[in-house]
């Protein structure tokens, strides 16, 4: 009897989420979808990418709303919170920019989501990342459909945790002529915002099962940590999350009152745990002063972006912990210290946005004068011209803008740890490249979290991570059946 249709099948096609294949299958070597190039194509829009904005629903919870770990990981939810609280912490991977938008790209993602995925199968139970929360940019050019297999569900078909995501502007960003029905957007909430743990077209032949988030951006609450989430719209630069006061009339206001309403909720239960704030473009990258030598690199800081974050806090009292954003194709971390509510407080302030699509310099020539990097420690203050808060120092730590890598975050009831582990040819590095550790108490850096010197290219010599044995399994969370 001919197989029906998938899209005849009835849905769920599991009683539960499913998060990878039952069994390991090996890495893809090419596009099923020939992916030509979109040369032509930005030649003609390059315009629009820098005007065009897109509208977006209203989440389906309400803005104080959670959405739970537990929730996403179905029947097993409870179980799995009981081990995490058990344990003491919680560990999980973030990464922005993964989507290959070429063939000749596909390398680089690959070695990224192998990487991440061989972390959980070689960690040992109480160290083993719980999820991945992508930072954007997932599917390149302009997160067509037919791509989503090539440039998501294929390469992690084995990442045996959820995966969370906030739309990055090729998530977003509507080619002109695009179909209503055909539009980013639409495509995005089908596979991260779905009702109920489906498994959608785009997955192909493959067993994860869509993401049930509650909208394009949401609150994930997980034991010892809450991750906020926007979506800072489809434009090239700069990050836009509201309408700005009628400037950018297609985008609805709705995140502002969700920020709103999750830092008073924060505040109001007095939350221990700690707390991100994750958005595709970065507040802060990396350019050099005016009339320095040389320019900064494809892409800027959204201060617009960043000032209406900075009122929200203020307003309601509470500040992040930390913010992550990708958008700029490498690594780069930034201390803001500022004077908040009860004193003074120091925050990372992150970029990691080398998850497979292409490592982009930090700096480049500009009217004849080559780029010159910062040193590690260097004052950037400029970048932060007209905080919105007491802001009196920015200083970036830290950058890597040679390879592809991802963040290995940690959380316990006292430290927030976010370390970059850069992932080249070699074998997986035994230290990260950069790590730093936020003391939750005093909100503020701690001293000794200091960048780990850079090896040699590669990371040759590397050594296996600790734990290198088989995952413990674990029931209905890996799709195993
Ligand atoms: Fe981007």
């Amino acid at each position: 009897m001919p197989r029906a249709p998938r899209s005849s099948l009835p849905q769920p096609l599991f009683d539960e989420p499913v998060f990878a294949q039952g069994r390991p299958t090996p890495d893809p070597t090419r596009f099923k979808v020939p992916h030509p190039s979109d040369a032509a194509l930005y030649r003609r829009i390059q315009a629009l990418l820098y005007e065009d904005v897109v509208g977006f629903p209203r989440s389906r919870a309400a803005p104080d709303e959670l959405y739970r770990l537990a929730t996403a990981l179905g029947p097993h939810g409870p179980e799995v919170d009981a081990d995490l609280r058990a344990f003491g912490r919680i560990v999980f991977h973030m990464v922005g920019d993964i989507g290959a938008s070429t063939e000749g790209k596909y390398p680089g993602e690959i070695r990224v989501s192998d990487r991440i995925t061989q972390d959980c199968r070689l960690a040992p139970p109480d160290d083993r990342p719980q999820f991945l929360f992508l930072l954007g940019d997932l599917v390149y050019d302009f997160g067509e459909a037919r791509y989503y297999y090539d440039q998501f569900y294929d390469p992690y078909r084995n990442y045996p945790a959820p995966i969370f995501a906030i739309p990055g502007n090729h998530d977003s960003f509507i080619v002109p002529g695009t179909p209503p029905s055909e539009t980013p957007l639409v495509t995005f909430q089908r596979n991260f915002c779905a009702p109920e743990p489906v498994v959608t077209p785009e997955a192909g032949s493959l067993h994860r099962t869509a993401m049930t988030q509650p909208g394009v951006y949401f609150a994930l609450d997980a034991p010892f940590v809450r991750i906020l989430g926007l979506f800072s719209n489809a434009l090239e630069d700069p990050g836009v999350i509201s309408s700005q006061g009628g400037e950018w009339k297609a985008i609805p206001d709705v995140q502002l009152e969700f920020l709103s309403a999750q830092l008073t909720r924060l505040r109001d239960e007095r939350f221990e745990g700690a707390v991100l704030l994750a958005t595709h473009h970065p507040p802060f990258a990396y350019a050099p002063p005016v009339g320095g030598p040389g320019g900064g690199g494809t892409h800027a800081s959204s201060p617009a972006m960043l000032a209406q974050i900075d009122r929200i806090c203020a307003e309601t009292g509470v500040y992040p912990h930390a913010f992550l954003a990708g958008h700029a194709h490498n690594y780069q971390r930034f201390t803001r210290s500022i004077d908040f509510a009860k004193g003074p407080i120091t925050v990372p302030f992150i970029v990691c946005g080398g998850g497979g699509h292409d490592v982009d310099p930090l700096v480049q020539a500009r009217d004849g004068h080559a780029g010159v990097e910062p040193a590690n420690g260097t004052d950037v203050s400029y970048l932060d011209p007209d905080p919105q808060v007491a802001a009196h120092g920015l200083v970036i730590e830290h950058h890597d803008d040679r390879t592809y890598g991802y963040l290995r975050v940690t959380a316990d009831p006292r430290t927030l740890v976010l370390a970059f582990h850069p992932v080249g040819t070699g074998a997986m590095p035994a230290e990260p490249f950069d790590r730093v550790v936020v003391d939750l108490a005093s909100h503020s850096v701690r001293p000794g979290g200091a960048p780990t010197p850079r090896s040699s290219p590669g990371r040759a010599g590397a050594t296996p991570r600790r734990g290198d044995r088989p995952a413990r399994p674990t029931r209905g969370r890996s799709g195993q059946r």
